[in-house]
Formats: C-alpha cells, sequence, structure tokens
C-alpha cells in the first residue's frame, strides 16, 4: 500500500545542564561557558540539511527538550525562530513547548520564552519534598518549583505541564501521592508521572538507590491514578494526564507514528518519503563539541524502517496510548496491510491483553500494566 505521510514535528535538542542528575540517561552534559551564539548558527545549518532532505511540509508542534533549554536567554530563542520561520512553513497554530528547569528561571525570562513565541511550558518538578530532590541531585527545592510554577503562570504560560518522577529512593505510597496533591494544587493543564527507572550509564546504576518494592509501586500507581482521575486529569499514555482536550500534540505524534525532525546534539528523526516508499530513522552526532564543529555533517547514516520493523514501532508507540491506535492509521503510516493481523493477535486477545475497539487496536488496562510483556510477545509474532 502506498504510503501517506503523517503529520511533521520538529524536535530542537539543548545538551547543556548545571549539573547531571544521578538517574539522567539524556544527552545533557554540564556546562561550561554556553556558546549559545555558535549553537543557534548550527542549529539553523542543520535545520537546512534535514529540509532539503524533508522538503517543504508545514510543522505542526515544536518541542525543546533537553538537557536543560531554560538555560539558553530568551534572546536566543527569538533569534532561532525567526530563522525556523524563514526556512519552513510553522502552522499558524503550532504548539511550541519548552522543557524549564526549576532553578534556571526567574519571572522576566519566562516573559521573554512567551514573546519568543513559546505558547506551552514542562516544568520539571520530580517532587516537592525537599529530601527527595537532594536524593535526586536535584539543583533547586520545592520552593524553586512552586515559584516557578506561578512565574510561569503569570508570563502568560496557561498551557503548562508538569513532570512528577514516584518510586523515589525510601519513598512512601503517602509521599508520592502528596507530590502529587501539591503538583495538582497548582492547576497545570497537563502532569507527566514517571517511574524512576535506573538506566544503564547513570550513577544510580552503579551505586542503585533502595526503591520501593514491585507491589507497593503497584499500589501506588492506581492510588495515584484514581487521585489523578478524581481532579480531572484523564490518563491518555502510560505516564502522561492531561485536562480533556489539553493532550500535548508534539508527544501524541510521536506516540501515533508521526514524522519528526531532530536538530541539535544527539537528535532523533523519523520521517516519511511517501515517493520512495521509505521510512527513514537518523540522528545527530552526540557530543555538543562535535555538533558544533561541523553542523552540516552532524547527520548519521540514514536507516531504513523495513517490512515487519515497521508494524513492530507503530504498535510499540500506539500501544502506549489508553485509547490505543487507529489501524487505518497504522496501515497508511506504515504500508502494512492490518487485516493480516487479525490470526496472529488472537492469542494477546484470548489473554485479555489486547483489544480491537472502533477500528482502533489498544492494550487493555492489564495488558498496560504489562506492557513489556505483550511488546515481546508482538515482537515475536509480527
Ligand atoms: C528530558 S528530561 C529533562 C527535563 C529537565 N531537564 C529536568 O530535568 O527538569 C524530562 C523528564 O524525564 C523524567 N526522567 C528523566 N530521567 C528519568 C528516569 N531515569 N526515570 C524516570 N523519569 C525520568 C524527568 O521527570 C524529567 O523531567
Ligand atoms: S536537569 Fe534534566 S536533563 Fe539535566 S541532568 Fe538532570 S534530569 Fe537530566
Amino acid at each position: 500500500m502506498p504510503l501517506t505521510p503523517p503529520p511533521l514535528s520538529l524536535y530542537i535538542h539543548t545538551p547543556w545542564c548545571v549539573r547531571k542528575c544521578p538517574y539522567c540517561d539524556f544527552n545533557s552534559h554540564e556546562r561550561g561557558e554556553l556558546p549559545e551564539e555558535a549553537y543557534l548558527q548550527a542549529l539553523l545549518v542543520d535545520l537546512e540539511q534535514d529540509l532539503q532532505l524533508a522538503g517543504e511540509r508545514p510543522v505542526e508542534t515544536v518541542f525543546i527538550g533537553g538537557g536543560t533549554p531554560s538555560l539558553m536567554s530568551p534572546a536566543f530563542y527569538r533569534e532561532l525562530f525567526a530563522g525556523i520561520r524563514a526556512r519552513l512553513p510553522l502552522s499558524e497554530h503550532a504548539e511550541i513547548t519548552l522543557e524549564a528547569n526549576p532553578g534556571t528561571t526567574e519571572a522576566a525570562r519566562f516573559e521573554g520564552f512567551r514573546e519568543a513565541g513559546i505558547n506551552r511550558l514542562s516544568i520539571g518538578v520530580q517532587s516537592f519534598n525537599n529530601g527527595h530532590l537532594q536524593a535526586l541531585g536535584r539543583i533547586h527545592d520545592a520552593s524553586a518549583a512552586v515559584r516557578a510554577a506561578t512565574q510561569a503562570r503569570a508570563a502568560g504560560f496557561d498551557n503548562l505541564n508538569l513532570d512528577i518522577m514516584h518510586a523515589l529512593p525510601g519513598q512512601s505510597q503517602a509521599q508520592a501521592l502528596s507530590d502529587l496533591e501539591q503538583a495538582i494544587a497548582l492547576q497545570p493543564t497537563h502532569l507527566s508521572w514517571y517511574e524512576l527507572t535506573i538506566e544503564p550509564n547513570t550513577v544510580f546504576y552503579r551505586s542503585p538507590p533502595q526503591q520501593p518494592d514491585g507491589d507497593s509501586m503497584a499500589d501506588t500507581e492506581e492510588a495515584g491514578f484514581a487521585l489523578l482521575a478524581r481532579h480531572n486529569y484523564h490518563r491518555y499514555e502510560v505516564s502522561a494526564f492531561a485536562r480533556p482536550g489539553l493532550e500535548c500534540r508534539h508527544n501524541r505524534n510521536y506516540w501515533e507514528f508521526g514524522d519528526y525532525l531532530g536538530i541539535g546534539a544527539g537528535a532523533h528523526s523519523k520521517l516519511t518519503k511517501a515517493a520512495d516508499n521509505a521510512i527513514l530513522r537518523f540522528q545527530k552526532t552526540r557530543k555538543p563539541e562535535d555538533y558544533l564543529a561541523d553542523p552540516a555533517q552532524s547527520r548519521r547514516q540514514l536507516q531504513p524502517v523495513t517490512g515487519a520493523d515497521r508494524s513492530f514501532e507503530a504498535l510499540l508507540n500506539g500501544l502506549r496510548l489508553t485509547g490505543g491506535i487507529s489501524l487505518q492509521v497504522i496501515a497508511d503510516r506504515t504500508g502494512v496491510n492490518t487485516a493480516e493481523w487479525e490470526g496472529l493477535l488472537g492469542d494477546l486477545q484470548y489473554r485479555g491483553l489486547i483489544a480491537m475497539e472502533q477500528g482502533h487496536i489498544k492494550c487493555t488496562r492489564t495488558g498496560l500494566q504489562h506492557l513489556n510483556g505483550v511488546l515481546e510477545t508482538l515482537a515475536n509474532t509480527l
């Protein structure tokens, strides 16, 4: 089947932080002097190279992630968006998100980000418990997080996400729920509630902290989901909760096998070339100094996604959504004939782990609790 190109998003990576957190495996590096001007020019060169590959397509969402994007100045973003708008058609109602860390912001900076065209903010709070913030190596305390959220609001960011983590070292269920309650009290439009995972190549991997056991983690999750639902935050993805209609459009595009260009050190991209029946993945040079040295050559080899990998990747992402993913969308975006899956998926359906409803394939509640097992079965079946 011919491919239909999905919506296109733009991801911009800023790779610097004040200090590296012991649990973090993102491409982030302790900052020295921030090379703002050089990075700005590098991002635009990088974007131009990618646009030669992508052709002219409107961009529907932009996400500036890190690292700590709020370390860069409002002037950096003003110039960056002027450069982006000069090079591609940014949709009039594009969602433009920036990740901000408490402890790196003040009121004037938020106003500057808003003036630069950023219309959604994601604040990395993690916890409101100062002991846990210290254990996580964060540079801020709880009051700085409350201040950041309040100042962001005052600067006009009415579309606001807070990141909170649970399963923290020594954390009780009451403490985890108290973190959520304090987040809810700030009335964000969106909450991301992540379980702390121990990733290779982190300080926590080398000396693992004591986390709550599996059973109490599962109990805490159930209690947290109920608390969020009572406050009208609807769970639409494994870790994402939103007020109705305020889901993150950018992340939704990832989960629905949409296209994205990733610019900046280490950024990943996925691009559909319908005329060639091709789906490509590629990544940029990871180390900031190597990236800055030659941004025009920062794109590593193009990796075509073919055959069963297409179905698997679409399901790997789409099954994270509580409503699942439309079979028609999968067919349009992968070229796969999903009617052929019926026999293959019978076992997972019979075991009550996945369901087909109204043209969508989705995990059941139990399936979502055992998502890794479901994906393993799919990897062996498709
Ligand atoms: C790209 S990160 C960084 C955002 C921002 N620099 C910050 O730390 O506030 C986005 C979010 O991922 C979550 N995160 C990072 N590492 C994690 C881990 N090992 N386990 C669970 N969540 C993690 C944190 O909640 C973090 O805010
Ligand atoms: S501030 Fe955020 S991106 Fe930076 S090291 Fe910590 S978790 Fe990672």
